[in-house]
């Protein structure tokens, strides 16, 4: 039931911030700023345990295990790492008694991740899902795990299942965070940013129509980069993952960073950039290489905060609200969904049925 919207893209995109509550709902404890997350089935001394965590998953849930991975290091100080599931399957892992693996999917049944999370229980590892369909193949393989509750999801390009695995490792992060030196005090501030991200969800979707006309501009080129750095790279990932999807347009996601290394030979008038630059420790870099693509000719589209101050450089704009900077990126990727729709609506591509692909591959 498509329940008034022209395509179930456009649906699940605007039911995030009930999604998102359904998904914080009974999890957040205020008393001592921690998430409660029973289905885990792990002791606070077992998550003690582990000095490593190591995430799974594929496509778009491969990107957002990489957000979930950026704040784990930064929440828990643990170090993390995302993998595409299907690499992880072919090759001969090592798995480690104190590495915490966690498999993300929102239909539980793609056959990588699920190849991937038996070959950790076969070598007696202890897998946690992060998995939307209830009783699905990968949740039931878990030793636990956390439901994301999005409710079903149509379309191939994932949107609110997608926010909810990045709500959820925030969740993660917290109980890794709690049980070691975040404090209660940091512990609460990320509950309270996590109990607005609702509102501010609603508040980026209600600038739909300025990002329609932002899609409109950059969908008229064949190709484009999409940059971010650190927090914002997997959100870079993601974007430019959701705009090829759909849209059928060559884009590329780059750490900031490397531009300098490389791909700053590609850029001129017909190669636009969208950029993620959120106020935060790296706004001055970001904003320096934004100067860098302006000054070969290229033109910037940037994603991101009220304050960040862009002085003489002609950059239009999507701007999202703050949070705490560890959750940033969950907001910074909502305006990129509303982009690579906008795009593939102006190109009059198949939205929800992008040619090619499945909604879940879990056939060999
Ligand atoms: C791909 C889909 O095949 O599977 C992607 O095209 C999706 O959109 C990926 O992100 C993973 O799916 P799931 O169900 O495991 O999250």
């Amino acid at each position: 039931d498509l329940g008034g919207y022209p395509h179930y893209m456009a649906k699940e995109i605007q039911e995030q911030p009930e999604s998102v509550a359904r998904m914080i709902r009974g999890r957040l404890d205020d008393r001592f700023g921690v998430a409660r997350l029973d289905g885990l089935n792990l002791t606070p001394r077992e998550l003690r345990g582990f000095s490593r965590v190591k995430i799974l998953g594929c496509g778009s849930a491969y990107y957002v295990g990489q957000i979930g991975a950026t704040m784990i290091e930064e929440l828990a100080r643990i170090p993390a790492d995302a993998e595409a599931a299907s690499e992880f399957r072919y090759r001969n892992p090592i798995i480690e008694a104190d590495t915490l693996y966690i498999a993300v999917s929102q239909s539980g049944e793609t056959i990588d991740t699920a190849f991937a999370v038996e070959e950790i229980k076969r070598k007696g590892g202890r897998v946690v899902g992060l998995v939307n369909v209830v009783g699905s193949t990968i949740a039931r393989a878990c030793d636990g795990g956390v439901y994301l509750h999005a409710g079903p999801e149509i379309a191939v390009a994932s949107t609110k299942a997608l926010t909810n695995m990045a709500v959820g490792f925030a969740l993660i992060a917290l109980s890794l965070g709690r049980v070691r030196d975040l404090s209660n005090a940091d512990g609460q501030r990320i509950i309270d940013a996590i109990r607005a991200l609702p509102g501010q969800i609603k508040s980026i979707l209600d600038f739909e129509p300025e990002i329609a006309e932002h899609a409109k501009a950059v969908a008229a080129a064949n190709s484009l980069f999409f940059v971010g750095r650190v927090r914002g790279y997997p959100v870079a990932r993601e974007g430019a993952q959701k705009f090829k999807e759909i849209s059928y347009r060559h884009a590329e996601a780059y750490q900031t960073s490397e531009l300098k290394h490389g791909p700053l030979a590609l850029i001129d008038e017909s190669l636009p950039t969208v950029a993620v630059v959120p106020s935060d420790e790296l706004t001055e870099r970001n904003l320096a290489a934004v100067q860098q693509i302006k000054a070969r000719g290229g033109s910037v589209l940037a994603v991101t905060h009220e304050n960040v101050d862009f002085g003489e450089l002609d950059v239009p704009r999507i701007v999202v609200p703050k949070t705490e900077p560890e959750l940033d990126p969950i907001l910074l990727t909502i305006p990129l969904q509303l982009l690579a729709y906008h795009a593939a609506l102006t190109l009059g591509y198949d939205i929800d049925k992008p040619r090619n692909l499945a909604k879940s591959v879990t056939v060999e």
